[in-house]
């Protein structure tokens, strides 16, 4: 985990570091971190010509040797890292492939722009402040990064959130003064206090309230009381328990697999998967969906194999991509079941159908759809009976299942294959015996209950009608996620305020990197414990809330390969709605489905 957290560190300061670094050869945590940081190429190219240190280094060495050339890499990287950084890498991607046959750009891009202006006045001031000493280069470096994400109004701030067990989706919602001045325990009694209030929470991730459930917290009570609270080790140095063997023959039953192999969360099932897979065959070539998460984009990073992305949900392109591959090549689809943050699904068969002609692996994650579809909770896969047709799933045990750790399921020789040579893997400690109780409790509950997966869909379908009859700007998702557009990060920020402290609703606002800059929103997720009551209660506050700060309540949006762009005025407020009668003719065939599905005139996908 160290080593993970340097890396990630190491990662996110090498860009803005240019100047002298003399600390940077000397620790050899930091040589360790720098040898396996992927990010390696952009470091060399950033510190290079600085640090007279850089060229001596053996690791940086190896890795030069490694590559065919070390510039071509350190280029790309820095490419990549800057493409990433000014545009939002969706709208990027929709660009490329004829956006502007439906949009105008000028039009579309407006946060984008200013998004962008902010990024070159830091570069600026980053270039004028080259001269000071490396230190306070650093700290200036750094702090005008800061200072650019806050004007951009997409600085994150915590909700001191605590749940209340058996009242979910109830919570405590925590004033930073009452953490500062109690404890958690004496807080509670400051129920009436202004500084601990009680909220209904709206966007959390524990989609079945599993996290609550009697039978998983006896479970996990259970095996603290026989166990106590840690593991004790790595999965191989005394930190493989019978629980944590039965959770994994569980969950292979769970998605119908030969084997199942437990991490320590989704994000590192991902990236440990997916870095071992590419590395163990030769000649790889890995096929990404655009819209992948960045735990996948990273393992494929890590992994080093060729890298081709296709549109997102897009088996058309994936084939032309597939065909121009190397026929020789092993090659594997990478993609997702239910996209998070749209809440929309990849055509599964389909994706599988061209894995069977090109004789590719197929690797899904079902994070946000594991526990909640499939009649053993298997999810989409499950659920459209293609489960046996991919090789890898990958899940969470953190969302529909309530609890904590990721997995993968596949083969027993694949599963093997991982347990073996995953770094990801092998050098860190094993979750905890209580939590790996409770999460076997939850999976196996979930394999033989329907109700909470039914009444979950009823409860989605209840609010998104809800909200169309108030008409309040709802994406129409097919899947359980309900998005709630907002179109810019501080009316976002704004809303998610005033809910959380005039009515006492909070859902977080989600902005960029998760979404598309410009395409801000609120992420709803009603689960089964969301009650007809505390629907109307938000449907009312978020009337009030619109109405107080004068937002849209349509908006003129068209979805390129599944990425949602809004239009806007000149000024950069969105475009409110035309009838979808005069613009039926310009509107690509791709989303005539999501538009059949909308209700007359509320939100409109047309082109501009
Ligand atoms: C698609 C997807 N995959 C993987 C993960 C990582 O899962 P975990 O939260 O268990 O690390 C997430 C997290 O939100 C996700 O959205």
């Amino acid at each position: 985990m160290a080593s993970r957290v340097a890396k990630t560190t190491l990662g996110a300061l090498a860009a803005p570091l240019s100047s002298n670094c003399p600390f940077l050869a000397r620790t050899p945590a930091l040589h360790q971190s720098i040898n396996q940081s992927t990010q390696l190429p952009a470091l060399v190219q950033s510190f290079r010509g600085h640090c007279p240190f850089l060229g001596s280094v053996g690791h940086v060495s190896k890795h030069q040797s490694n590559n065919q050339s070390i510039n071509e890499t350190a280029n790309q990287s820095v490419n990549e890292t800057n493409k990433l950084d000014g545009l939002s890498k969706a709208y990027a991607e929709a660009k490329t492939v004829g956006a502007n046959k439906f949009l105008n750009p000028a039009k579309m891009s407006q946060p984008i722009a200013q998004a962008e202006s902010v990024a070159q006045s830091t570069d600026a001031s980053i270039k004028q402040s080259t001269n000071q000493s490396s230190a306070e280069t650093a700290d200036s470096i750094i702090a005008s990064k800061m200072a650019a994400l806050k004007r951009e109004g997409r600085y994150r701030v915590f909700i001191d959130i605590e749940r209340q067990s058996g009242e979910f989706p109830k919570a405590f919602h925590h004033h930073p003064d009452a953490i500062r001045e109690h404890s958690v325990a004496q807080s509670r009694t400051l129920q009436t206090n202004e500084q601990v209030k009680e909220v209904t929470v709206w966007c959390n991730n524990d989609y079945l309230g599993m996290g609550q459930s009697e039978v998983v917290l006896s479970a996990m009570r259970n095996a603290i009381s026989r166990s106590g609270a840690g593991a004790g080790g790595t999965r191989n140095i005394s930190g493989t328990t019978p629980y944590h063997s039965r959770l994994e023959q569980t969950l292979a039953a769970a998605h119908e697999k030969e084997a199942a192999l437990v991490f320590t969360s989704g994000y590192v099932a991902n990236d440990a998967t997916l870095t071992t897979l590419g590395k163990l065959l030769p000649g790889c070539h890995i096929f990404s969906d655009a819209l992948n998460h960045a735990s996948m984009i990273e393992g494929i990073k890590h992994s080093g194999a060729k890298r081709s992305v296709f549109r997102h949900n897009d088996v058309a392109h994936l084939r032309e991509l597939l065909q121009a591959a190397d026929p020789t090549a092993p090659k594997m689809i990478v993609f997702e079941s239910v996209y998070s943050m749209d809440g929309d699904i990849a055509p599964i068969k389909e994706i599988c159908d061209l894995a069977d002609e090109f004789g590719a692996l197929t690797y899904i994650d079902e994070v946000h759809a594991v526990g909640l579809y499939g009649d053993k909770g298997g999810g989409v896969a499950q659920r459209d009976g293609q489960s046996d047709r991919c090789s890898i799933i990958s899940g969470t045990m953190a969302k529909g299942y309530g609890v904590f750790g990721g997995y993968i399921a596949a083969s027993s020789l694949l599963v093997d294959a991982v347990r073996s040579f995953a770094s990801g893997f092998i050098f860190t400690f094993s979750l905890p015996p209580s939590v790996v109780a409770a999460c076997e409790a939850s999976v196996s509950y979930l394999m033989h209950s329907q109700t909470e997966r039914e009444h979950h869909q009823e409860r989605a379908r209840t609010l998104k009608e809800m909200l169309i009859a108030a008409n309040l700007p709802v994406l129409l998702s097919e899947s359980h996620i309900v998005p709630l557009m907002i179109g810019d990060a501080k009316m976002c920020k704004q809303v998610s305020d005033l809910l959380l402290n005039k009515h006492f609703i909070y859902a977080q606002p989600i902005n960029y990197p998760t979404v598309p800059r410009g395409t801000e929103r609120l992420r709803l997720t009603p689960s089964p414990l969301h009650t007809n009551e505390m629907m109307q209660k938000l449907v009312a506050a978020l009337d009030s809330v619109w109405a107080e700060l004068g937002l849209p309540r349509q908006f003129n949006y068209v979805t390129i390969n599944g990425v949602i762009h809004i239009e806007r005025d000149e000024k950069g407020a969105p475009v409110t709605c035309c009838s979808m009668s005069e613009n039926t003719a310009a509107v690509p065939s791709s989303f005539m489905g999501a538009i059949d599905a909308m209700p007359n005139n509320q939100m409109s996908q047309v082109a501009a």
